[in-house]
């Protein structure tokens, strides 16, 4: 492709969704990606030793109540029927999650129906009287304070390596508890996993013939032909890249956090009978632990004799790591504000921000791909035509 009619700076679910609908309106788009590969962090790889499928960059599950962002995912991927149910370790003993009438009657011992549950709940939250200070104050008037022992406690000090009565109280504003023995995580109309994996999805998106797509390309790398300083006013851009960095950090940097992924290949069939069994307290020092042959049971090509497992550690990111959940503490709201205005300005010469990393924001799968959407509905038109959102 010599020109282009639009750039997609990361070829993420955002990027790639912007850049799909883009082509199939007839325009040339030119899709610049950092890595080696596309589909940013929805991207998965076949373990070579086991030729089990592991998501690089932590487990994903696909789940959406959008009835047009199901229709449009299925338009490149068909999905299994998994359905994703989470475990939790306390004391050496494992509880369902989340929170249910299952979890509530193997913890009190007891054997409560819905409106007895639901009353020692609330008894047990009226504890605390007044606005909450904190995240263990906030957690305690929401469920309690023996299953925020149990079940917060431990785990939010390792994800935020805070203590959370040093953690502000929005950091969390509901913690979901069922008065029923329904376990599945998500409630959403729609769940499963891609049916050939997450790369050959990816992959289909990017297959269009009007989209060229090109790897190992950091436009924020000053040696790159394809700088960001000889692409902006030369060419619509969406941008998916860190908006921090896309503006020199020159309000500061945004605080994420990172994860770091201990994979290891196991001598044995099945090492925990479950995808995801969470470690909920402090004394364990990872979060959770993946097994990813249990996100695929129909796979009947997967060894009898190894697994994969994962341990996942949380911490906050430095300047290299990889920015996965943002941080959102007041100085980074207000830093952000600051990158908005920036934004805005640059609006006017052709650049339109989108994306978990371009927004700050932490999106779904489902999320990104509806904000996509709603972009080329809404905007692209009058990105391509140089005029201000919607006039
Ligand atoms: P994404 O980060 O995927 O893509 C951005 C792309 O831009 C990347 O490929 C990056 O390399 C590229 N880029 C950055 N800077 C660049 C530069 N300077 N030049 C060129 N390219 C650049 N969702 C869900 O629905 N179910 C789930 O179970 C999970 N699980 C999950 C686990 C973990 C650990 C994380 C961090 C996230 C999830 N998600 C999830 C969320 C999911 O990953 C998210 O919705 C998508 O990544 C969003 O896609 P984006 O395109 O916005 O960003």
């Amino acid at each position: 492709m010599t020109r282009a009619d639009l750039v997609v700076v990361g070829s993420g679910l955002y990027g790639l969704t912007v850049a799909e609908r883009a082509a199939d309106r007839g325009l040339d788009v030119l899709v610049l990606e950092r890595r080696d590969h596309i589909g940013g962090n929805a991207w998965s790889e076949v373990e070579p030793e086991t030729g089990i499928e592991v998501h690089r960059y932590g487990a994903h599950l696909f789940h959406t109540s959008n009835a047009r962002v199901w229709e449009y995912v299925n338009r490149f991927t068909a999905f299994t029927d998994y359905v994703h149910r989470v475990w939790t370790v306390h004391r050496g003993e494992v509880f369902p999650m989340p929170i249910n009438l299952g979890t509530l009657n193997q913890f009190f011992r007891s054997a409560h129906g819905p409106d007895a549950a639901r009353t020692l709940v609330a008894q047990q939250a009226a504890e605390l009287v007044g606005e909450p200070r904190n995240l263990e104050e906030k957690a305690v008037s929401l469920i309690g304070r023996p299953l925020y022992e149990a079940f917060v406690r431990g785990y939010t000090a390792k994800q935020w390596q805070t203590d959370p009565t040093e953690l502000p109280a929005e950091v969390i504003t509901r913690l979901p508890v069922r008065f029923t023995y329904d376990n599945r995580y998500f409630s959403d109309t729609w769940e499963g996993l891609p049916v050939d994996g997450y790369a050959a999805w990816l992959t289909r998106m990017a297959e269009h013939p009007r989209i060229e797509v090109r790897l190992d390309t950091d436009v924020l790398d000053r040696g790159h032909d394809l700088h960001r300083d000889r692409l902006v006013g030369q060419v619509p851009l969406v941008v998916t890249a860190p908006v921090d960095r896309w503006f020199d950090d020159s309000h500061g940097r945004l605080g994420w956090r990172t994860l770091d992924f201990q994979q290891e290949v196991l001598p044995v069939g099945d090492h925990q009978g479950t995808a995801v069994l969470n470690e909920a307290d402090e004394s364990v020092p990872w979060t959770r632990v993946l097994e990813f042959r249990h996100f695929h049971p129909e796979r009947t090509h997967y060894p009898s004799d190894r697994t994969v497992v994962v341990r996942e550690h949380s911490r906050f990111a430095g300047p290299g790591d990889e920015p996965y959940y943002p941080v959102a503490a007041p100085a980074d709201r207000e830093r952000l504000a600051g990158y908005r205005e920036l934004a805005a300005l640059e609006r006017g010469l052709g650049v339109h921000f989108g994306g978990r990393l371009g927004t700050y924001k932490y999106l779904d799968m489902h999320m990104a791909i509806a904000s996509a959407l709603t972009f080329v509905d809404n905007e692209l038109d009058d990105l391509l035509a140089g005029r201000p959102v919607g006039a």
